[in-house]
This record gives structure tokens, C-alpha cells and sequence, in this order.
């Protein structure tokens, strides 16, 4: 019987974990908190699954292309350099089936986390909403259940005890479109068990991804500890009147050839995410701060609906 995996969270990195998970055979499960959740959830879902099978497919074109092997969608297909038209067909047909047959979504928290392996919170970067979740979930979770947080900013061992299994509780980190950009920071606190920290990165590997190893924990793991300064350096040009996001965005691009520019990452992050954590430093609401005037301008945008790629505007228009 396929394992049991629970997202609790059906925002945009919830939805592709999940999606992962169910495309490798495991038996997937979204845990929501309403109806409504599951309205905002459902599209989603159907977003990401139509992103991941157009990818798959495109992967075909590059069988064969001295630049396929850094475009393919790494975490959903493990061996590109054995891969044929036909291979991709096998895998995008039984890829589909995966998806259709083992996505399940529930509200009922006691049901849902009933027999799971592995659960993955991956709510909104709120320490106070997680600490309330985690309660409600602490005498629900199976006695082996590993417990995983997708949480950028926050670390384990500020939630640890609020869990119930701090033996088995840790961080295992994704970052966005999961299906190509297949990283797993696996970082644990200092009373997670290592037997759990070893079983899970396995499991990252299971669902396609390379899990990255973290010795010890450190606020914004690997990634973050670089991405977020940068991205808010880029945010504080824009703030500071210095140049426009565009401008920004090409000079990165020229001058380094990165395929893509600060509000590109942004857009693609989403712009809840990055207030959320700007608005963690004290200086947000320092009047007249820089920190500030991000605030300000993002939330402008966020109000106005444009949150990025998902809204189908952000710092770009994705509707044209
Ligand atoms: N967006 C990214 O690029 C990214 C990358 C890696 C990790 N993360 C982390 O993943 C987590 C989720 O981020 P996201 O970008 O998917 O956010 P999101 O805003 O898209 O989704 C958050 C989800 O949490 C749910 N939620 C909020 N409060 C809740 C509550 N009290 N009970 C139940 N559900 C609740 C919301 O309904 C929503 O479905 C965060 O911890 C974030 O730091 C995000």
C-alpha cells in the first residue's frame, strides 16, 4: 500500500509539494482549514499539474539538446541522460495517473493525519498560526508520523515543543516550482532524532529531489541566507527611487546571466511571502526607514491583487 503523506496548507508551495508527492506514487492528502481553502486550493492545484505535465512534455524536444540537461524538469524525471520521446511518454502517462488518482483533499484534521508517514506544514509564514495548528495537531499524529515544516524564516526549534514529537520534528525546505528546482534543505533542531532526520532525507529523494544537508540550524537555511538579502537589496533600489524593477532585473541579468532578475524571483515567490518576511524586521515600522517604504510599496501591490505569476500580475503582467 502507497505511503500516506499529509500537506497541511494548500498555498502555492503546499500545493506543489503535494503534487510531487502524488506524481511519485505516494498516497497525498491536503489537509484545509475551510471550504473556502479548498476553493482557493483547488485551481491550484490544476495550475501546477498543467505547469509540471507541459514541462514533462517539453522535455521531449530536448532529448538530445547539448542544453537539455540543465532545462529538463530535474525533480520529475531522475535519469535525463537515458531518456527517449518514448521513455517521456511512459512517464508523462503514468505521471498523469499518479496525479489523478492519489491527490485527496480533507477538513477533517483527525482523519487526515490518521495513518500518515510523513506531514509537511507548509502554512502561511505566521509563528502564532503554525503554533495554533501544531496544537490542534499534537494528540492527532500517529506515534512514527515524522513531522516536517517548509518554513523559510522560522526555525524548528522555535516550534519544537509545541508539536508533541520534537524527536520527530524538523525542516524540510523546497523551493518554488519543486518540479524543477529540486532542492530539499533538510535541517533539524537540536533534539530531532537523527534516525527521523535520515528517514526524511530519504523521502525528499523518494519524491524526486536532492536533499542538501544541513549540519546545524541556521536562519533561512542555505538559500535564504543568500536570497533574501539579495532580493531586498533589489527591493531597496526600487524603494529608494534608485531605478525601476525592470531595470533592476536587466541589469542583474547582463551583468551575471542569470536567467532571471530579482522581481522576476519575486514574482514567482509571490509578494505575501516577501512582506511577510520584510515586515519581521523591526525597522518596517520605523516611519521613514527604507524597510519601511518596501512595506509600503508591497503592500500596495498586494491590496491591489497583484501578488505575482499566481494572480497573473505582480511585478509583471502575466495575462498578456
Ligand atoms: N513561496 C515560496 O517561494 C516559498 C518557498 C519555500 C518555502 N516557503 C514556505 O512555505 C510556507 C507556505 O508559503 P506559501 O508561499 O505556500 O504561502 P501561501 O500564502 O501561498 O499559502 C499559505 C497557506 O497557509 C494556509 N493557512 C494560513 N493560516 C492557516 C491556518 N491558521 N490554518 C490552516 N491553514 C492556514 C493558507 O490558507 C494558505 O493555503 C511558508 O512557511 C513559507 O515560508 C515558501
Amino acid at each position: 500500500m502507497a505511503k500516506k503523506v499529509v500537506i497541511v496548507g494548500g498555498g502555492v508551495l503546499g500545493t506543489q509539494i503535494g503534487l510531487m508527492c502524488a506524481y511519485y506514487g505516494y498516497d497525498t492528502t491536503y489537509w484545509l482549514r475551510s471550504e473556502g481553502s479548498i476553493e482557493r486550493t483547488k485551481p491550484k492545484i490544476k495550475l501546477y499539474t498543467g505547469m509540471m505535465m507541459e514541462d514533462l512534455q517539453k522535455a521531449k524536444a530536448l532529448v538530445g539538446n547539448p542544453m537539455g540537461r540543465f532545462l529538463y524538469p530535474k525533480g520529475m524525471i531522475r535519469d535525463f541522460s537515458t531518456a527517449t520521446a518514448e521513455s517521456l511518454d511512459s512517464l508523462a502517462q503514468q505521471g498523469k495517473k499518479n496525479l489523478e488518482e492519489n491527490v485527496h483533499i480533507e477538513l477533517d484534521m483527525a482523519k487526515a493525519l490518521k495513518g500518515a508517514y510523513v506531514v509537511i506544514e507548509s502554512m502561511s509564514e505566521d509563528p502564532q498560526a503554525k503554533i495554533g495548528v501544531y496544537n490542534q495537531m499534537k494528540d492527532l499524529l500517529d506515534k512514527e508520523t515524522i513531522l516536517c515544516t517548509n518554513s523559510s524564516t522560522l526555525l524548528p526549534s522555535m516550534f519544537a515543543k509545541y508539536t508533541g514529537c520534537p524527536e520527530r520534528y524538523l525542516s524540510l525546505h523546497f523551493a518554488n516550482t519543486i518540479w524543477k528546482n529540486n532542492t530539499a534543505e533538510v535541517m533539524g533542531h537540536p533534539g530531532t532524532e537523527q534516525k527521523y532526520y535520515d528517514e526524511i532525507v530519504k523521502f525528499a529523494a523518494s519524491i524526486g529531489m536532492v536533499p542538501l544537508q544541513l549540519h546545524k540550524e541556521q536562519p533561512g537555511y542555505i538559500l535564504n541566507s543568500m536570497l533574501v538579502p539579495f532580493l531586498g537589496a533589489a527591493q531597496k533600489l526600487w524603494a529608494n527611487e534608485v531605478a525601476d524593477p525592470q531595470t533592476i532585473d536587466l541589469t542583474w541579468k547582463l551583468a551575471t546571466g542569470a536567467p532571471k532578475g530579482p522581481f522576476e524571483i519575486l514574482d514567482i515567490v509571490g509578494l505575501e511571502t516577501s512582506y511577510n518576511i520584510h515586515m519581521m524586521n523591526p525597522d518596517a515600522k520605523v516611519e521613514g526607514s527604507l524597510e519601511n517604504k518596501v512595506c509600503k510599496l508591497m503592500k500596495e501591490k498586494i491590496d491591489k491583487g497583484e501578488t505575482g505569476i499566481n494572480a497573473g500580475k505582480g511585478f509583471y503582467d502575466y495575462t498578456k
